[in-house]
This record gives C-alpha cells, sequence and structure tokens, in this order.
C-alpha cells in the first residue's frame, strides 16, 4: 500500500508532478521542477509509460505546463512586489517553496489532505530538499473548516497574502467553492493577491476536457463538480480586482499549443488563468 492509489485524489498529484518533471527535461522548458520527479519516484505509482513523446501537445500536459508557468510567475511578482505570507491551498506534490527559492522572510502555509503533506515531507527530508523560506505544511480538508488549522499555524490575516488555488477548485461543487472563496476574501488584507485557475464554460463542451472529467469520475468517483463563466465579475462581488486571461491565449503568447477541439468564443472559454487583488 502506498500513500497514493490509483485513481484517488491524491495521484493526481502524482501525474501532476510528472507532468512538470516532462517539462524540465524539455527544451526550452516554461517551468523548471528538479524534485518533481523524486516526488514521482518515492509515490510507488508507476508513470514509466508516460513519457515526453506522448504527452507532448496534449491537452492536459500542455494546460499543466501553461498554467503552472502563470502562477509560478505571478507568485515571484507577489513575492518582489513585498508579499511575505504565501498560502498554497490543495498543493499536492507543488514543491515552489523550494524550487523558487522563495525568501527567508516568507512565511509560506500549505494545505492538502494529511497522507499527500506527510509523503511530501517525508520525501523532502530524505531527499535533503533546502526550503530557505518558513515553511508550514499543514493537513486540512478544504471542505471543511481548513481556515481553522491554517490559523492555528499561525496565519496571519492582518498582513497581505499570496494565495496559490492551482488544479483543485474544479473538484468542488459551486456552493463548496462559494464557501471557500469567501473565506480567503475574509482572511485576505487589502492587497492580498488571489492567483488561481478554473475551467470555463467551454470546458463542458470541449471532447478532451469531457473525456477527462469522464475518466477521473469513473477512476475515483469525482470530476468536474464547478466550473466559472466569468471570473471578472464572480470574483469583484468578493472585493477583487481581477485580470483575467485564458489557458489557450497565455499559451499562444509563450510559444505553445493547446489543441482543443472547439474555438474558444466569449462566454466559452475553456480555462482560467486569474489574477486578483483584494480591494
Ligand atoms: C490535481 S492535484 C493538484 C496539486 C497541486 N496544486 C499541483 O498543481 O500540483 C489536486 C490536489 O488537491 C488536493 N485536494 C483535493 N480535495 C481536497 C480537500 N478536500 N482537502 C484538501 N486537499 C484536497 C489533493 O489531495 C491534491 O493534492
Amino acid at each position: 500500500m502506498t500513500d497514493f492509489e490509483v485513481g484517488n485524489i491524491a495521484a493526481t498529484a502524482v501525474l501532476t508532478a510528472k507532468m512538470r518533471a516532462l517539462e524540465t527535461g524539455r527544451p526550452e522548458p516554461l517551468i523548471s521542477d528538479p524534485y518533481a520527479a523524486c516526488l514521482v519516484e518515492h509515490s510507488g505509482l508507476d508513470m514509466a509509460s508516460v513519457q515526453l513523446e506522448q504527452m507532448t501537445g496534449q491537452r492536459l500536459f500542455e494546460s499543466n505546463i501553461v498554467r503552472t508557468h502563470f502562477l509560478d510567475t505571478s507568485l515571484q511578482a507577489a513575492i518582489a512586489g513585498g508579499v511575505t505570507q504565501v498560502v498554497i491551498l490543495g498543493s499536492g506534490l507543488d514543491t515552489r517553496v523550494a524550487r523558487l527559492e522563495l525568501p527567508s522572510q516568507c512565511v509560506v502555509f500549505e494545505i492538502d489532505q494529511a497522507n499527500v503533506i506527510a509523503y511530501k515531507k517525508r520525501v523532502y527530508s530524505e531527499e535533503g530538499v533546502v526550503v530557505p523560506a518558513d515553511w508550514r505544511p499543514r493537513s486540512g480538508d478544504l471542505e471543511g473548516d481548513w481556515i481553522g488549522d491554517l490559523t492555528t499555524a499561525g496565519f496571519d490575516p492582518e498582513v497581505a497574502t499570496a494565495w496559490v488555488i492551482e488544479g483543485v477548485l474544479f473538484y468542488f461543487s459551486d456552493d463548496v467553492v462559494a464557501k471557500l472563496i469567501q473565506t480567503v476574501s475574509d482572511y485576505s488584507a487589502q492587497g492580498s493577491q488571489l492567483l488561481a485557475v478554473h475551467f470555463g464554460a467551454g470546458a463542458l463542451v470541449e471532447a478532451q476536457t469531457r473525456e477527462m472529467a469522464a475518466a477521473a469520475t469513473n477512476a475515483g468517483g469525482y470530476g468536474f463538480k464547478s466550473i466559472v463563466a466569468e471570473p471578472v465579475g464572480w470574483l469583484d462581488e468578493y472585493g477583487w480586482d481581477v485580470e483575467a486571461e485564458t489557458f489557450g491565449s497565455a499559451a499562444q503568447r509563450l510559444g505553445r499549443t493547446i489543441p482543443y477541439d472547439i474555438e474558444e468564443t466569449p462566454g466559452q472559454e475553456i480555462a482560467w488563468l486569474i489574477k486578483a487583488v483584494k480591494r
């Protein structure tokens, strides 16, 4: 028995890390994650068949790399702008705290399921991964009282925070997402940044996205539970000034292509990169 049973929700974190490992080895990579490969290896899941040649040009792979690039650069900009408190929700096997060398004056909280948090702490310790920041990984249920866990860990709501939410919101129903965003908003001092990704209305009609959701649902009883049709108005209601770009547009800017089977049109965007600042 490993921490990551195939098909369970935590296994998706291993696949995501595998994609980051593959991108790291690609010519002219958009991101670099030197720890991803060892996190995959230690997991006990057999990802040997997931190879770069097979993944290059795939919708899931290209999308994941574009989103990680966006969140890396946005988080680095927030920190360069003076933010010292970071919260990564559903952090999975995200290694930003180490690979972006987040500075020692930063407090970085991570919340995920207990087995994922324990696993990452163990691998970092065994591999001697150096974390310059004040790193506080904690187990918590994002559908429950995670803010209590965060506060107990020393989170300060009076300090501007950079929140990172990557590859997580679509697991939750609209009600759960609304509650989570309300909590993030209530605990965000002015100037806080919300860096997140979510699917748009086009995801409900794009064939590969639908297939992926169906496969995930069949494997583990979960899949797409929510989308956000229009992020600017949505987050404005919670007190945020929002910039949003589609994954497709960002990919194009970065010289990559995400092979969708529909054309994205206003109101039918497939996935959103969201950067919001708390008023
Ligand atoms: C697809 S992975 C993404 C992980 C990471 N953000 C990344 O991009 O590499 C989704 C993560 O959400 C976590 N997750 C899902 N539901 C959760 C919940 N209710 N409470 C805490 N974590 C949860 C999973 O354990 C998993 O690590």
